[in-house]
């Protein structure tokens, strides 16, 4: 099948390949040296830990993506006739899997829409361009490639934009970035835009635990393939088994986090970044960590940084979408 003529995909790369993982390498090397050790939650995402994820959003202990997706299929179209976009912008866009319940509620509406995914992997961003404009009539897609905590300025401008942040990703910044990232988004939007976020809800422990520490061991899995991966692009030699997967729920951060705990005392070398690592037995190394919100929380720091609250909508057994405005809009 040929795409009709006038669907079309501009990809604007911000931020190159090579650029990326020379700073990704320089994290990694002090991540590895720190006390305690951490790991960039970016080595998840690899072909394989890429395939995990999407394994995990379909675990029934994984409710988040579910949840999510019920949501939009529930309210697309009144997010849609709320905000009435012409451009739908999505920060972290992935495979753009759920975003397609806001894209047909804004083809229902108009003939002529724009799509800007934005995601730091471009062949990502190239693969969900591809997929789109196959199933969208006229639909233009014009992607960027960048850091969301850099380059939100490669937006591109336009009258009406819906700007959407979904998977909870909000919950992966930490605090200081996540206060700095919402002014971001507020500098680069204005009157007619809008923003809408998907964020996790502070619910009972094991709910939430189980969640990053499911029964089969997949969690497990997407936590380790880090090491194969730091194998694989690094020549390092991690044993991924000689590290057990923890997820503990943090209740003075109000955060679950992912942790790799050395079984043993053991030392691993990292050939191509030129270092030698030693683990204690037990320690740990925090690979990412998942903020949940309490039900107020999020709004209350969207207003700080200049938003005011239009809707929220919540699902069981607590993931929420919240919509807002640039204060100066109205
Ligand atoms: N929104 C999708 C994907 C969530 S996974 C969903 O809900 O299923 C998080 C996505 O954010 C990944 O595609 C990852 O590549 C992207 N990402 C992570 N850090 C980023 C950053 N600093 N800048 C841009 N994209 C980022
Ligand atoms: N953004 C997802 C979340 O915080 C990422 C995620 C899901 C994850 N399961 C995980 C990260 C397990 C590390 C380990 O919900």
């Amino acid at each position: 099948m040929t795409s009709t003529s006038s669907s079309a995909v501009t990809v604007d790369v911000r931020l190159r390949a090579e650029e990326w993982e020379t700073e990704l390498a320089t994290e990694c090397v002090s991540g590895l040296l720190a006390t305690p050790k951490v790991l960039s939650p970016v080595w998840f995402y690899d072909t394989e830990g890429s395939q995990l994820f999407d394994e995990i959003t379909r675990l029934p202990e994984y409710y988040p993506t579910r949840a999510e997706r019920d949501l939009l299929e529930a309210h697309a179209v009144d997010i849609v006739s709320l905000t009435r976009p012409t451009t739908l912008v999505e920060l972290g866009s992935g495979t753009s899997d759920k975003t397609r319940w806001l894209l047909d509620a804004m083809a229902a509406t108009s003939d002529r829409i724009r799509y800007v995914p934005f995601d730091v992997s471009e062949q990502t961003v190239r693969d969900a361009a591809a997929e789109l404009i196959r199933d969208y009539e006229g639909l233009q897609v014009d992607a960027v490639v960048g850091d969301f905590h850099r380059h939100l300025g490669a937006i591109p401008p336009g009258d009406r934009r819906l700007v959407c942040f979904l998977g909870g990703t909000i919950g992966n910044l930490d605090p200081s970035q996540r206060s700095a990232f919402l002014r971001d988004v507020r500098s680069i939007t204005g009157p007619g835009d809008a923003v809408l976020i998907g964020l996790d809800l502070v619910k009972d422990v094991d709910t939430l635990v189980r969640a990053y520490d499911d029964a089969s061991g997949l969690t497990a899995a997407f936590n380790r393939n880090a090491l194969s991966n730091l194998n694989r692009r690094f020549g390092a030699d991690f044993d991924p088994d000689a590290f057990e997967h923890l997820a503990l729920w943090n209740s003075e951060e109000q955060w679950i986090e992912m942790h790799l705990v050395s079984r043993t005392d053991q030392t691993v070398t990292v050939d191509a970044l030129g270092i030698t690592v030693d683990f204690r037995s037990y320690e740990r190394m925090r690979t990412e960590i998942s903020a949940k919100f309490s039900p107020g929380q999020l709004s209350a720091e969207l207003s700080d940084a200049g938003f005011d609250i239009l809707e929220t909508w919540t699902q069981e057994p607590g993931f929420r979408l919240v919509l807002a405005e640039p204060a100066a809009a109205r």
